[in-house]
């Protein structure tokens, strides 16, 4: 299907389909798990007594579904369409593109399977075990010979911008997850860290901050240079800046992981480091969002009937707040407050369903006719509409209740009596945050029911289209 023809070569976009499909598909799975949890949160019995079904087991298969596959799926998707029409040339190494695509696959069943029956390193967003963490070295590094191939290759003499935040992505994924997986096995499914003390925890949390930073953030923001431009037909409002934007954010991540470690073991000074770079970063992440919605200046109409484009421009704003509020939780006074509680948990989907979640979606929407010959109409646009207000709903109900919850939490466990006996006990905070706890299963629902019209969509757009052929086109102006 993807052959050269006559003199004619055509974009590889089987791998394109086949990793757009597969992010919808993991995002109702993932999100259908996170609705179980909150559910669990909500009414423990829901577990059955069945071992598998625990919460334990159910979380780290929530993140990893919804981060690894549905995030992972997104990204191979945008990234191989982007940098092909962006460098005008064929993917480097088809067979290795369909390796990443099935050896990505594979790398999600074994989690989907080794989760529930409770294996486990211990370690957040690094769960999986040993052989599973070799299989995703092998993927990555196949996906980095992909990706950099197809840049080695390109008609273009410009790099577009998108292709570096893509590339700076790939790249320190491989770094953080070679490092933070080093382990010692003691077993096929059971191994421990090379690392000790605190100085694992250091190791984990530099992993942990920069897969937000690298995996849940600079992927994305490739996403938003390219996408944002096609949707709103306007050119990126400062070329200089999404330069700027770049250096300043990759290099300030680096350094922030130790503010998730404050008031632990982890000597003061790195925590405070920590602090500071966090609060660096606010000015790289708000440059690259006003970067992004400034795209729009003399379009802003588009927003009133183009639902796809309020996708991309309310996962924006999605990410500005976010990102205001992690270098606030950062401080180490407010954390003393929003550290365990659930305002954590509110600030992780701010950034997850709003941006992560939000862009993705709207990058689909994209793709997805395009990739079926039905250039850009999806099947139903009613749909689209539906699907948006139903998530955007679901985010707003899903984060203020976690916001209230968390500070409520915080501020019940530090108060005290005037003979320093403490006011609340523990179980109280548990009674008090049950309401909070339904609110969020409300929101998790309609997010959820707003993803699962999208696979009905995609489905139809894919069942009434062709998977088509795109030639690369001769002349190399523009970003095709
Ligand atoms: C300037 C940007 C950001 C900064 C400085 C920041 C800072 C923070 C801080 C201080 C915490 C709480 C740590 C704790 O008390 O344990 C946190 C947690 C977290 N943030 Fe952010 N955040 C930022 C953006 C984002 C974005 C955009 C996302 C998602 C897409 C995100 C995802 C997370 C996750 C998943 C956690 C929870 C980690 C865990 O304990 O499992 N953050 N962040
Ligand atoms: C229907 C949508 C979703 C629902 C109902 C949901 C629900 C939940 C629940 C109940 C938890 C556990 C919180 C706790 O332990 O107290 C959780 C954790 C988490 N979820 Fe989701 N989730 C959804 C979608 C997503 C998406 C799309 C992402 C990422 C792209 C995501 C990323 C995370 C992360 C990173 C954590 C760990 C947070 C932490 O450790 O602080 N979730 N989710």
């Amino acid at each position: 299907m993807e052959s050269q023809k006559a003199g004619v070569s055509h974009y590889n976009d089987t791998v394109v389909r086949q990793f757009s499909i597969m992010a919808v598909v993991w995002g109702v799975v993932g999100m259908l798990v996170g609705v179980i949890i909150a559910a669990q949160l909500t009414w423990p019995e829901l577990n059955f007594g069945i071992p598998w079904l625990s919460y334990g087991r159910l979380r780290p298969l929530h993140t990893n579904a919804v981060i690894f596959a549905f995030g992972g799926c997104g990204l191979f998707a945008t990234s191989y369409y982007v940098v092909q029409r962006t460098c005008q040339t064929r993917l480097f190494c088809g067979p290795l593109a369909a390796f990443t695509f099935w050896g990505w696959q594979l790398v999600i069943v074994a989690a989907a399977i080794s989760l529930p029956l409770g294996y486990t390193s211990g370690k957040e967003y690094a769960e999986l075990e040993w052989p599973i963490d070799i299989l995703i070295a092998l993927v990555w590094v196949a996906y980095a010979i992909v990706f950099f191939g197809t840049v080695g290759m390109r008609k273009v003499k410009h790099i577009y911008v998108a292709n570096w935040f893509f590339g700076a992505f790939i790249l320190a994924v491989a770094l953080l997850h070679i490092v933070n997986s080093a382990a010692i096995p003691a077993g096929w499914m059971k191994s421990y860290s090379a690392y000790a003390g605190v100085q694992d925890a250091m190791v984990q949390w530099w992993y942990g901050h920069n897969a937000v930073g690298f995996f849940l953030t600079t992927g994305f923001l490739g996403m938003m240079y390219y996408f944002v431009p096609k949707q709103a037909g306007r050119p990126v409002y400062s070329y200089r800046l999404s330069i700027v934007h770049f250096w300043a954010l990759i290099f300030t991540y680096m350094w922030a992981g130790p503010h998730h470690l404050h008031y632990t073991a982890l000597p003061d000074w790195t925590q405070s480091v920590g602090m500071v770079f966090s609060l660096i970063l606010l000015a790289p992440s708000w440059g690259g969002m006003i970067n992004g919605m400034m795209t729009l200046s003399g379009a802003w109409h588009k927003l009133r009937d183009d639902p796809v484009l309020r996708f991309l421009i309310v996962s924006l704003s999605f990410y500005g707040m976010s990102t205001f509020e992690g270098p606030m939780m950062s401080i180490k006074t407010v954390n003393a407050l929003s550290h365990y509680t659930d305002w954590t948990v509110g600030h992780v989907h701010a950034g997850a369903l709003g941006w992560v979640g939000l862009i993705t979606m709207g990058s689909l929407y994209y793709l997805v006719p395009r990739l079926f010959g039905r250039g850009d109409k999806m099947y139903s646009t009613k749909a689209i509409e539906l699907h948006f207000w139903m998530s955007t709903i679901g985010i707003v109900l899903y984060i203020a209740a976690m916001w209230i919850a968390g500070v409520m939490q915080g501020l019940m466990w530090r108060a005290v009596n005037p003979d320093g006996t403490l006011t609340y006990t523990f179980v109280e905070s548990v009674k008090a945050t049950y309401p909070f706890y339904a609110i969020r299963l409300v929101g998790g629902l309609l997010y959820l029911g707003g993803m699962v019209i999208m696979a009905w969509n995609v489905w139809m757009t894919a069942i009434s289209g062709r998977s088509v052929q795109v030639s690369i086109p001769a002349a190399q102006t523009a970003h095709a």
